[in-house]
């Protein structure tokens, strides 16, 4: 979450230099780095959670839309968190079984300038064995949720967003079906943001990266009834060109024997030809403004470490730290990993016994001193930053490093040669692991290091004597 006091930053500039009217939205996945929190870290997650809705409420929010990560810490949870959120989250299917009603509000209505918008929540499956929804409760297919809800949102809005962590190819077919959403907002699980893309003449999608370390501004100018200017209406150009593909297939096929295939690729053909005719229909504009364009300008602005804070979010950030780092240093959390067994490693101390001067030079280094800094900022329990401060280096299990020993409190020999017990009680037969670029990439990433150079930065650590 330590980017969140710049994103705020960003958005209260952008929105006080643009004087028009806005919504601040976001796909979903705002509050877990997975699907499902991990048993020994669940206190910690809830923490961190709170804690964004806090900076999301001082950033001013209108709607987020409800995705499967959002429910990582359980449905009960994220009811409650609900509560505490002064956005709206946003999901047309996650039904009570019983009554048939929604657990979230569907949908808002906002009036910007004089168009009148609609927007949409949509979230994604859970696998089928999930336990984060309890009995009476059920994420149904947008196939089933959506259409009672977009044939009431056209009747009387402009302009329609869907707010979704669906996949890209759901959200295509969704553009086929509906050509009333006009921007599709979909939640990515990558870091990069998606350009925008003009699915059909009124359908634009475009990708929100996770972990907000980009944030997107798109400066809509909407006509009600008109198309996308310039689109490159990517699904019916796809679609056109399948038809094509179909049809020589279907050429050939026609002079050749056993043309088993000849049923199959014709049904084919006919369904597609179907799809089409229903798109190019749905690109006759309704009446008003059927002759105008309407276009956007989209922009990234990618969060770097040097950016400026928003003060009272950075607040809220400090705190959750500190919160963090009060409950992870109870003992009974402490105690579990500190003595120096598993996993074959065995500490510098004994890597010093034979490489003496490489010892030195280490010890001279800030990776010597990185478990220092945390202290120094109070941060030594935190699991989030932990994994790269210490010598057991285990992302996948970040619990794991909290309360090491005093050994591997620190960027270690082993952190780039390897768990070294084995090798250090027969260095001949036992090799250490060769260090490569990707050794470093593990915890020099621009999040935490804008600018490191593999070839430059290998010089300053002087381990090559
Ligand atoms: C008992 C003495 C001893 C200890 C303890 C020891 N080493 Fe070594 N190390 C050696 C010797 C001897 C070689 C040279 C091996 C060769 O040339 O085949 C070596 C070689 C290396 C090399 C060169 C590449 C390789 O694997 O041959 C690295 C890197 C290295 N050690 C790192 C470490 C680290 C890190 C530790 C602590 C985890 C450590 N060593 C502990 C004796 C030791
Ligand atoms: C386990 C995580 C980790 C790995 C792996 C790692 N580093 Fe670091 N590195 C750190 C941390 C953390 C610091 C900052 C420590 C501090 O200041 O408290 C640091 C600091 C440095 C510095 C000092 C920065 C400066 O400008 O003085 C250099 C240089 C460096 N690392 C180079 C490397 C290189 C080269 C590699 C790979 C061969 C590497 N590091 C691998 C975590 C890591
Ligand atoms: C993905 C790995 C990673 C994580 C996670 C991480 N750090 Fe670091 N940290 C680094 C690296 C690499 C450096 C060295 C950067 C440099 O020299 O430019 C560093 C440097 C630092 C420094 C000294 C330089 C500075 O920017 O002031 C502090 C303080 C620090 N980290 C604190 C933290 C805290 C607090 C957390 C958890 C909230 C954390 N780190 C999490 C990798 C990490
Ligand atoms: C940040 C990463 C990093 C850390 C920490 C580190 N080394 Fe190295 N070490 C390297 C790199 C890179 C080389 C260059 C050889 C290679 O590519 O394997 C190297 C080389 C060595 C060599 C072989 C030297 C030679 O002349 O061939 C030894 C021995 C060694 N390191 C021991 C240690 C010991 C002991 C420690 C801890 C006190 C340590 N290293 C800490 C990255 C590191």
């Amino acid at each position: 979450m330590g980017g969140l006091s710049k994103k705020a930053y960003q958005f209260t500039k952008l929105i006080k230099s643009s004087n028009r009217p806005s919504l601040i939205l976001d796909g979903g996945s705002l509050l877990f780095k997975s699907n499902s929190v991990q048993n020994k870290l669940a206190n910690q997650s809830e923490i961190t959670a709170k804690g964004i809705i806090k900076a999301y409420n001082l950033i001013g929010y209108d709607a987020v839309g409800v995705s499967r990560r959002d429910l990582a810490a359980g449905l009960d949870f994220l009811l409650k968190i609900k509560e505490k959120s002064k956005f709206t989250w946003l999901s047309a299917n996650i039904i009570n079984k019983s009554n048939g009603h929604s657990l979230f509000k569907p949908t808002i209505s906002r009036n910007i300038g004089d168009i009148k918008v609609g927007v949409v929540g949509l979230t994604n499956q859970l696998p089928a064995n999930s336990k984060l929804l309890d009995k009476d409760t059920e994420i149904k297919p947008w196939r089933d949720a959506l259409p009672a809800i977009i044939n009431e949102l056209t009747r009387d809005h402009d302009f329609i967003i869907l707010l979704t962590s669906l996949s890209a190819g759901e959200c295509r077919k969704i553009a086929e079906v509906y050509p009333g959403i006009n921007l599709i907002i979909h939640a990515k699980d990558s870091d990069v943001g998606q350009l925008p893309i003009n699915l059909t003449e009124t359908t634009t999608m475009v990708g929100t990266g996770k972990k907000g370390k980009y944030i997107g501004m798109m400066d809509i100018k909407w006509y009600p009834g008109s198309t996308w200017q310039a689109a490159n209406h990517e699904l019916l150009t796809t679609k056109r060109r399948e038809r094509d593909r179909l049809n020589r297939q279907l050429a050939l096929l026609k002079d050749r024997p056993g043309r088993n295939n000849y049923q199959k690729v014709q049904s084919r053909l006919i369904t597609i030809e179907n799809t089409i005719e229903k798109m190019e229909l749905a690109r006759e504009p309704s009446a008003k403004n059927a002759a105008l364009k309407s276009s956007y300008k989209n922009r990234f602005i990618a969060m770097g470490k040097s950016m400026p804070d928003h003060a009272a979010v950075l607040e809220v950030v400090k705190e959750t730290k500190r919160l963090i780092n009060r409950l992870n240093s109870k003992p009974t959390i402490t105690a579990q990993n500190s003595t120096l067994t598993n996993k074959g490693f065995t500490g510098w101390q004994t890597c010093r016994k034979c490489h003496s001067d490489q010892a030195n030079n280490w010890q001279k280094s800030r990776h010597a001193s990185s478990f220092q800094t945390l202290i120094k900022k109070n941060q030594q329990f935190n699991s989030d930053c932990l994994p790269c401060h210490v010598t057991r280096f285990d992302k996948r299990d970040p619990a794991t490093a909290i309360g090491m020993p005093s050994d591997l409190q620190m960027v270690g020999c082993e952190n780039c040669h390897g768990p070294g017990a084995s090798h250090s009680a027969n260095p001949i037969s036992h090799k250490t692991t060769p260090v490569t670029a990707k050794t470093c990439l593990n915890c020099h990433i621009p999040d935490h290091d804008e600018s490191f150079n593999f070839v430059r930065d290998l010089k300053k650590l002087n381990c090559i004597l």
